[in-house]
């Protein structure tokens, strides 16, 4: 099962960027930008790794950002992911970013952004990976820094697809940013929204209605609103899953009660993602071999994972058909031995 995993291709669409800050590169960058990090050691900062919330996470997840200074510490960043999940049969990324996060620390949106998009280019010419950038706001902060955070995007709409919403969800609702998320539309962006993580599901269905996403990201609270989950259903809502994050933010107290299994029955649109995997213990096979047992190892399932993961990506019907395509010859060759 370890092999089929490692060679289905697939799509990423929940990923942030910063959470892909490994502690080895943490360590590096600090010594580079004269940084000293509060722990001693890289397995230090390893035991450091123990939630019991997304606060929790958040706090350590903010204070490991504040290494990353110039653009080159953004596009090593980047590139250290591309460079793992070239390994894993991953052909389409979509990548968050937090640029809230580095601009009030005096770091420029740009610095962030280009840094980050180069990377991306260079991912494409070597491995052959499509992608897209989408800049989330930081929902524990207000609407109006949000609105100031996409005037900034406004000058980059060619290396920007879209925007969502992460950070503190208790709290924090999706109406709270209602009317940045119409400009944001209005604009031409995609837009997308954790919701339902830890939040309940009237938040899912504030980010449909109010904030008018395409894409849930997480959803998990939807399995408490039976009504919910059959308008996701109806509207092919894709929901980004997580298992890995989900376990390590004690969302799901035990993988072998991850909901993912009964999403699938329920006919939602799921596909699995690794959030923030330096963090969380896995990139994106590690997250499909979590769960392949809950699905009993079955190949047909975890390719149609796989398929999902293209049709909610955004990408053109042409790339998309390509891309579901290799899925399924890939299906099928390892079907018939
Ligand atoms: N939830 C909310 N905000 C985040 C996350 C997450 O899983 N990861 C990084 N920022
Ligand atoms: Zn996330």
């Amino acid at each position: 099962m370890k092999s089929f995993i490692e060679g289905l291709p697939k799509a990423e669409l929940h990923l942030h960027i910063e959470g892909t800050f490994e502690p080895e590169l943490m360590f590096k960058l600090a010594e580079r930008n004269a940084i000293t990090l509060p722990y001693e050691s890289v397995e230090a900062l390893h035991e450091a790794y123990n939630f019991s919330n997304l606060q929790d996470f958040l706090d350590i997840y903010y204070q490991g950002m504040n290494v990353l200074r110039s653009e080159q510490d953004f596009y090593d960043l980047t590139w250290a992911y591309l460079q793992r999940v070239s390994q894993q049969a991953v052909t389409h990324v979509e990548i968050f970013f937090d640029p809230q996060g580095h601009v009030e620390r005096g770091i420029s949106f740009e610095t962030a952004l280009i840094g980050i998009y180069s990377a991306l280019q260079q991912g494409q010419k070597q491995f052959g990976i499509s992608f897209g950038v989408i800049m989330c706001f930081l929902r524990h902060l207000s609407e109006e820094d949000a609105f100031e955070t996409l005037e900034m995007a406004l000058p980059h709409k060619d290396k920007i697809i879209g925007v969502g919403l992460d950070s503190s969800e208790a709290g924090n609702p999706p109406s709270k940013f209602t009317r940045v998320f119409a400009k944001a539309r209005e604009e031409g962006f995609h837009v997308v929204a954790h919701a339902g993580e830890e939040g309940p599901p009237e938040y899912i269905i504030e980010a449909l209605d109010l904030l008018k996403v395409e894409r849930i990201d997480h959803g998990n609270t939807c399995l408490q609103d039976a009504a919910l989950v059959k308008r996701l259903v109806a509207e092919k809502i894709p929901l980004t899953v997580c298992p890995l994050s989900n376990t390590k933010l004690c969302v799901v107290d035990d993988m072998k009660n991850h909901p993912l299994p009964a999403m699938l029955k329920a006919g939602l649109q799921v596909m699995i993602n690794s959030d923030d995997p330096a963090y969380f213990g896995g990139y994106l096979n590690e997250n499909y071999a979590a769960i392949s047992g809950l699905l009993d190892n079955d190949k047909n399932l975890l390719a149609k994972l796989a398929v999902n993961s293209f049709t909610s990506a955004f990408l053109s019907d042409e790339n998309k058909v390509a891309a579901i395509a290799k899925v399924n010859d890939y299906l099928a060759r390892h079907n018939s031995n």
